[in-house]
Parts: structure tokens; sequence; C-alpha cells
């Protein structure tokens, strides 16, 4: 079933059902000030960092779902009083759209001949989301309407404004000059800031206190003030600041009024002395009010956030026979991978904005899925990320936004953070050939006094796995590799009874696998960087301790049909036949074959055949199986989740790229791109009533085949899935891959396919490449032309002309 459709001309997903099996929500914001924002205007803003300064409240676990908090508009038309977003009234109307488009989000209402539609956005280089609100009246009669508008402040502080409520119902503060509502608390004492809410039209009435506005028992969907259609002019006084304009509008029939309405926030200068004063300095607000202040200064600001989406858009385009793949590969997974680049981990309908600082290994994945859009925010974040890493080569696990510093609670030893630093350094030279990053001086936890070259931090991050191996000579797993739930360090010497614990520091016996694949694949990328610039010893030792540690995993890691998974604290294997329950895990049969493990002598095939009996269902591949039943204390969280969920057999789609990956290298186009097509959100979307999340991003699981929810996806958004499902159809199964020397073109699809093309900017020339199919093979280039003069080879040489150039690829 569906709740809406895809408009892939405008960009969009246009939802036409207000009740989606959960809110669908968007993000406004591209660089400092963001906002989430759901199908029925449901979500909040931030500055920068979502839990030190949230500018306006929302309750997650609510109930019902999505009255949290949100920009909500009302209309008392005389007869009714109703919400163009459907909700908070619930009101039903006879018109209902929602356009979630790149970075804004337009809702349509219409009822008893009123057509109101509001487009929401943050304009470039602002602080401020704009509404557009505009209203028509359809009917032949004259309309006397009262608009309502209305935000709830938060006190900055989100996890304080959800905890001290002993002191902050005494601290809100507002003031109330034309028709901008200013949000002031703390202004005197400890912050230099505020945030208003404006209308470009004379107000009828306000209210900034919410008991006022609202009536001590009522709620967002009945409020007082609304439904008498006279708002009280409450200023706020402690307890709950908010911001409600009340506009009169008079519509003849077939009349339309436009309304700009702004959400702003300002940081004063740190020079600018108006703390203390009682009174904020309304500078800033007040000019940018006035940019904002005309309906053509909003269309403007449109057009140039679409131009700025067109331009990110642009550098990989794919025109294939199938809707659904050009959608994902055009639009959504590309859009998805800005948002992770942007929010982290930080702020969803499942991250609460409070929790999770900065994630090394997340953040250093998120790169290779926008590399190509922003390669100079990409080489700052690695700088930024490398900035944190440990002397030791090891790396804090986080770090906070804000301060850039890594996070002292939860520390380090994970042994798969530092590998993913030389990935996304790699992936960045591949796009840009810009070498010189590694010689950016970059410090060492953030200590300027110990800098060295990145070039070190990536030797040290290759050297960390070598001086943490285990008894069988693979990596130590440290308090756990990407599967933060695998935790199988513990402290007694009895299996069964040991204590376990998840924040183990000196990282005792227990060895990974997938580190060691993980080892195979990234070092080697990392050995061919040391090649490419001329440090031959280097690369040799580097090659030469990879090709070590793939002859440990054919002894040590191979379980006869499948890779190991670990070897426990106790030296007994994970993911293994002889285990009852978790007898194959995904992990490594995926990165031990990106790794280049078992190519020769079938044993890759072997695993990815185990994979597809064993992991594969409709929905997308399970994590492990068996899921287990138990609690096991030596494995920790993971077998905590009930059977099917999470870690525990749900189906992570962030690790079902690896075996698309695996799957694509091996020539096995066909099922790489079947797995794609389980998970991607553009298939789901006809299933959206068990899939339940949005149809156009990817959400890190699915309820996995042990599961009674079965098919039931949780957490959208925030994930690698999105980096890594994008690495997986444009690199290895279209094939289009940035190497050092140029784009490599090595596809790997469907034998039924005739062909695709893709246009690729790629180091300031582009690339337009029709590969063709006439034989029906998955894979194997043989021919291939570049302006009419056929290479040798399979890499497209770099013109550095800024010119078009067409790409002939035959396959067979
Ligand atoms: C989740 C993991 C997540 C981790 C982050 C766990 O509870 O299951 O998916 O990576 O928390 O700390
Ligand atoms: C989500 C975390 O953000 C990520 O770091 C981790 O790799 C996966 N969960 C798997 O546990």
């Amino acid at each position: 079933m569906k709740y809406g459709f895809f408009d892939d001309l405008n960009r969009e997903y246009v939802i036409t059902n207000p009740q989606t099996p959960y809110p669908w929500i968007n993000y406004l914001g591209s660089q400092e000030f963001f906002s989430l924002i759901s199908n029925t205007a449901g979500g909040y803003s931030f500055y920068k960092d979502a839990r030190l300064r949230r500018i306006t409240r929302y309750r997650y676990n609510n109930v019902p779902l999505d009255l949290g908090g949100g920009k909500y508009y009302y209309i008392n038309d005389g007869e009714e009083v109703w919400s163009p977003g459907w909700a908070p009234v619930k009101k039903d109307l006879d018109n209902y759209e929602c356009r979630h488009g790149m970075g804004y989000t337009k809702i349509l209402g219409e009822l008893n001949g009123i057509k109101t539609s509001i487009t929401y956005f943050v304009p470039l280089n602002t602080n401020a989301e704009v509404h557009k609100v505009v209203i028509n009246n359809k009917s032949n009669v004259e309309k006397n309407i009262k608009l309502f508008s209305f935000v709830e402040w938060c006190l900055w502080n989100a996890l304080d404004d959800m905890t001290n409520f002993q002191r902050n119902y005494n601290t809100g503060e507002v003031e109330v000059e034309d028709s901008v509502i200013y949000h002031k608390t703390e202004y005197k004492e400890r912050r230099n800031h505020y945030a208003f809410f404006s209308v470009n039209a004379p107000i009828y009435g306000f209210d900034s206190d919410r008991e006022s506005f609202m009536g001590t028992y009522n709620g967002f969907h009945n409020p007082d003030a609304v439904f008498k259609g006279e708002p009280t002019n409450s200023i706020a006084d402690g307890w709950h600041p908010i911001a409600s304009h009340c506009l009169e509008i008079n519509l003849k029939p077939g009349e339309t009024k436009e309304l700009v309405f702004l959400l702003g926030y300002i940081e004063n200068d740190p020079d600018d002395k108006w703390e203390g004063k009682n009174i904020i300095n309304k500078k800033k607000a007040k000019e940018m009010i006035q940019t904002f202040s005309t309906i053509e200064a909003v269309d403007r600001a449109l057009d140039d956030l679409a131009d700025y989406w067109d331009q990110l858009l642009s550098k990989y385009i794919l025109d294939s026979h199938d809707d659904k793949l050009n959608r994902m590969v055009n639009i959504w997974n590309q859009y998805q991978c800005m948002v992770t680049f942007n929010l982290s981990r930080s702020a969803s309908y499942f991250e609460s904005g409070i929790g999770r600082g900065m994630g090394f290994r997340d953040s250093n994945q998120d790169i290779l899925g926008f590399v190509h859009q922003v390669p100079d925010r990409a080489r700052e974040r690695i700088i930024d990320l490398a900035s944190t890493q440990l002397e030791d080569g090891g790396a804090y696990h986080q770090y906070q936004p804000l301060t850039k510093k890594g996070n002292n609670e939860i520390g380090g030893n994970f042994n798969d953070d530092p590998l993913w630093l030389i990935l996304s350094t790699v992936s960045y030279i591949k796009e840009t050939g810009d070498y010189s990053i590694l010689d950016v001086m970059t410090p060492y936890d953030n200590d300027e006094s110990k800098s060295k070259p990145l070039s070190d931090h990536l030797k040290r991050s290759f050297d960390h796995v070598l001086n943490n191996l285990g008894p069988h000579g693979l990596p130590l797993i440290g308090r756990a590799d990407w599967n933060d739930c695998l935790n199988l360090n513990c402290f007694s010497s009895e299996p069964g009874e040991s204590f376990q614990t998840t924040t183990s520091k000196d990282g005792r016996v227990a060895e990974s696998v997938m580190i060691a694949g993980m080892f195979c694949y990234i070092g080697e990328e990392y050995a061919r960087l040391m090649e490419k610039v001329g440090n031959k010893e280097e690369a040799n030792r580097a090659f030469a301790e990879v090709r070590k540690m793939r002859e440990v995993i054919m002894e040590h890691g191979w379980d006869g049909s499948w890779f190991v998974r670990a070897y426990d604290d106790f030296g007994r294997k994970v993911g293994s036949h002889e285990n009852e329950e978790g007898k194959i895990f995904i992990e490594s049969q995926g990165l031990c074959i990106m790794g280049r493990c078992g190519l020769e002598d079938g044993r890759a095939i072997q695993a990815l055949d185990a994979v597809e009996e064993r992991l594969a269902t409709k929905y997308g591949l399970v994590l492990l199986n068996p899921a287990y039943t138990k609690y096991y204390i030596e494995y920790g969280e993971i077998s905590t989740y009930p059977a099917g969920y999470k870690e525990n057999a749900g189906i992570f789609c962030h690790n079902n790229a690896w075996i698309m990956a695996a799957e694509a290298i091996v020539g096995r186009g066909d099922k790489a791109f079947d797995y794609y097509t389980r998970i991607a959100p553009a298939y789901t979307e006809e299933r959206s009533e068990i899939h339940r999340m949005e149809p156009y991003v990817y959400s890190q699981m699915i309820a996995g085949k042990d599961a009674s929810r079965f098919g039931e996806a949780k957490n959208s958004w925030l994930t690698g899935t999105a980096s890594w499902n994008f690495v997986a159809i444009s690199q290895y199964i279209l094939g289009i891959k940035p190497d050092f020397d140029g784009l490599i073109v090595d596809p790997s699809i469907p034998k039924g396919w005739d062909g695709y093309t893709v246009t690729r900017q790629y180091r300031g020339d582009t690339y337009r490449i029709t590969v063709k199919n006439p034989n029906h093979v998955s894979c194997g280039v043989s021919k291939i032309t570049v302006d009419n003069k056929e290479i040798s080879g399979n890499i497209l040489p770099l013109f550095g002309d800024g010119k078009l150039h067409e790409v002939e690829v035959i396959l067979g």
C-alpha cells in the first residue's frame, strides 16, 4: 500500500494521506540552522547543536505520535477550525498534500473552499526558517478567516528543558514588538543570543504564553484562543513561552494572499555588550526580517536553494530503464548522504539530538557518500576527525561537534575505528586527485604540539591493527568493531559465568575476523596510496602485511563454508557451524571478500552462497543466523535484543551493501542488484504499510525473519546505510569508480540489462558514459572508446579541459 508517489521531475515525494504509518519527515537547512519537519508539520529547529542550541521544543515518545511539537498553523474560518497540515487539529480536509523536496517541505490543505499552502525552508546562508504561506479563496463567496501561527520555544538546552522543571518554569522571557515575538530566555546572564518569530504583515493579536493560548487542560488540537477566534495578547513570564500570531484575513472570491513568517536565531557578536542591559539587540533580527520581507525575496531564496541542489546532484546522473533505480541514485540516496553529513547521528525521530556526538567510524564512512558532492567540506571533516585520533593510532569513538574534542566518557578502543580514516582519506584523494591533504599538519588528540602530517595518521591507523594482534594473529576486537553490540571481552575465566562489560579498556584476547577483512581491503588501499606517493618501502611493507593477513584469515578465519566472525575471549569461534546459535554473520563475509580473500580458490563464492542460503530474506539480508534466543554474557549486548531486531538478526541495511559489493566483485551482477532492490526504499514503497518508514530514504534496520514484525523498518535517515548503498550501486554495480589515476569503468550488472548511461563530473571534466550490453553479460569490458577513440584498459583518461567527453563502453 502506498501513501503517496514520487514526483521525480520536481525531486519530491508527495504524500497524499496525512496518516502515514509513521511520521515521514524531511530536513531543512544545510549549514548551521537545521529543522526536522514531518508530513503534518511536526518537528523542531536547532542551531548547530541539537542538544545545546535547541530553538523549538519537541517531545519524542509522545501520545499520540508526532504531537510532540511543530510549526503549526490553524485556520478559524468562521465555521470550523482546522490545520492545513491536518495535524494538530486533525480535521478531515477536502484536499491534503505534503511535498518533501530537496531542503524544503510544502504542505497543502484545503477545506471549505480555502486552499492554504505552506512552504517551509531554510534559505542558504541564513539562520532562519521561512514559512511561505499562500491562502486562496476558491469559493464564490467572500471569506473572513483568522489565521494563527504557532511554535513553542525550547529553553535552549534540550536535555535540561525536559528535566529541570524546578528552575526552568521560572526562566522564560519574551518580548513582542510589532509583528515580531522574541524569545530571550537567559539573555541576561548565560548567553548572548535570542530567537524570534515574525510575519511580514500587521497582526490582529498574539500569544506568547502557552497556557493563555491553549487553556490549562487543552492540547495542540484545541487551543482556546483559536477556537474562540481571539488571541489573548499574553506575555509569557516563566512557564512555557510560545509564539503565536493571529491575522485577520479577508478574501474575495478567487483572491489569493501571501505571507512570510520567519523563525530566526540570532547569535550576537562576542563584543556586542548587550548582556546585562535588560534589552536585546534587535538589529540583526530586523535586518533578517527585512531581507525576507517580500514574496519576491522568498521566491528568489527558493530558487537559490533549487540551484544549490541542482549543482550537488549534477555530479553523478544515471539514465536507466528503471525509474526506481534512477530516483534512488539521482535524488534520494544522494540527498540522504548529504543529510548524514550535516546531522551525523544526532537528530532524527529516532535520535533525540541529546545523545550522541559525531562518531569516528560513522563520520568517516559517511564521507564515502558525499565526497563527490562537497569535496572541500569532506576534506575539512577528514582533518577534524584525524585531529581527534590518539597517538597510538587508536581513536576517540566520538567527538562533540561544537568543540570538536574527543569524548572522554566514551573513550576509544573500538579497534575498527582507525581503519575508516584511511578509507575516507583515500576516497577523497581518488575523487579529487588532491594529495596535498596528506601533508596537512594534523594534531593528535587535538593537541597542536602533537601535530604530524595526515599521512602519519594513516600510517598509525594501519599500524594500530598490527600492534594489536591476538593469539591467532587476527586483530584484537577491543570493545567492539563495527558491530557495537558484539562485546566479546569479559573478565572471568569461565564461559557463561563471566562478568562482561562493554567498557573494557584492556581489550583482552577476543579477535575480529571482520577487522582482518577490513585490513585486507583498506590496508591494500593504503599500500596503493603509498605507491602513488612514491613511498615504495612503505608500500611494500603494507602489501606484505596485507598478504600475511589474508593467509591468517584463510587459515584461522575460514569455517569450512564461510568466514568465521570472531574469536571470543576464551578463544572459541563466534559465527561458526560449531555454535548453536549465531552460526554465520554477514560482516566478515562482505569485508573479507572486499579484502579479496578467497577470490582465487572459490571460497568467496562459497561464502556468498552461504549468505544466500542462510541470511537472505525477501526484505533483505539478516545480520546473523540463527538468531540468539538466549543471553550470552560472553557476547554482550547482541544477545539482549529479541530475535530479529537490530544486531541480533535484524536486516542491518548498512552491511547489506558489503554483500552487494562482494557479489559485484565476484561478477554476480544479478545477485548484487537483486539484494540492492530488496532494501532500496523506492522499491519498498508499495509495501509501506509493512515497511512503515519513509519510502524515499534508507532506514538503519528492518526487522528480520525471526521477528514477528518481519519487514518493519526503524531508525530512518541517519545511518551509514546511505553512503554504503550509494557506493554499492554507483561504484560496484554500475561500476563507475573513482581511482587514483582516473575513473575506472567496471560494471557488474544483471545480465538482462541492455545498458545505461551515467553522466559523471569528475576532476573538472564531464564524462557521459554509455554502457552497452549487447551480449547480455554481467561484467567484463570488451571495448571502450573515449571521444570516438578506442582506449586500452578501463581507466578513463583525465583531460583537465573542463569539457564533455563521450565514452562508450561495450560489455562482453
Ligand atoms: C545499537 C547500535 C548502536 C549503538 C550505539 C546500540 O544499542 O544497537 O546499533 O551502534 O547502540 O552506541
Ligand atoms: C550504529 C552505529 O552508529 C554504528 O557505528 C555501528 O557500526 C552500527 N550501529 C552497528 O552496530
